[in-house]
């Protein structure tokens, strides 16, 4: 059965590709030949995640599904939320992120936060979604030269590496997005 998955990001569709098995043939945006950015400019993260959807719907008529994540921070009043990727700038890089958020942070004995994914399904023109959520710290350092964004400084709860140390195997079982996407497989079965 095939089914699109709104991303430009290799990486994500590898990782969601495994989690699916054979049933399913995942397509990704390069795959559909759209070069494009699709617009993402919703205040909520589901808001996100429909709106990416629902262009690739509207434009390709075809099943798919988008995601989007924030990370919460308590102490920042949930910043920077659904603006996690442009934390400290339009094209800032994962360690400008990162460095942002270690200065915010600065004195900050609170420092609960969340990793949120939600994941928008329009299968047969119907939508669906699906949560993930992972609860954790932010260090003062950061730890670890795997996985991406804020991964050197999260270190979820109940563990004693951040997730940048941690295998990608060991961090999807846990996290946000392997939590939300669990939800989905499950559902499309
Ligand atoms: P996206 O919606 O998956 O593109 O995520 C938005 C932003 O949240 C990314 O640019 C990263 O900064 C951050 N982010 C998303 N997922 C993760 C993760 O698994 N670890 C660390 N940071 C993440």
């Amino acid at each position: 059965m095939n089914i699109v998955f709104a991303s430009h990001n290799q990486h994500k569709t590898e990782e969601v590709r495994q989690i699916l098995g054979s049933k399913w043939h995942l397509r990704n945006l390069h795959d559909l030949g759209q070069t494009e950015e699709i617009p993402e400019t919703s205040d909520t993260l589901q808001g996100n995640a429909l709106q990416k959807a629902q262009y690739v719907f509207d434009k390709y008529h075809v099943d798919c599904f988008a995601d989007d994540t924030g990370l919460e921070v308590e102490a920042l009043g949930g910043a920077p939320g659904v603006y996690s990727a442009r934390y400290a700038g339009e094209h800032c890089t994962y360690a400008d992120n990162v460095n942002k958020l270690l200065l915010e942070m600065k004195g900050k004995t609170n420092r609960r936060a969340c990793f949120k994914t939600v994941v928008t399904l329009i299968l047969n023109g119907e939508t669906h979604y699906f949560e993930g959520r992972v609860d954790g710290t932010i260090i003062e350092t950061p730890r670890g030269t795997d996985g991406f964004g804020y991964d050197p400084v999260f270190m979820p709860d109940g563990y004693t590496e951040t997730f940048a140390e941690m295998s990608a195997e060991e961090k999807n079982k846990i996290s946000h997005r392997g939590r939300a996407m669990a939800k989905l497989v499950e559902f499309l079965g």
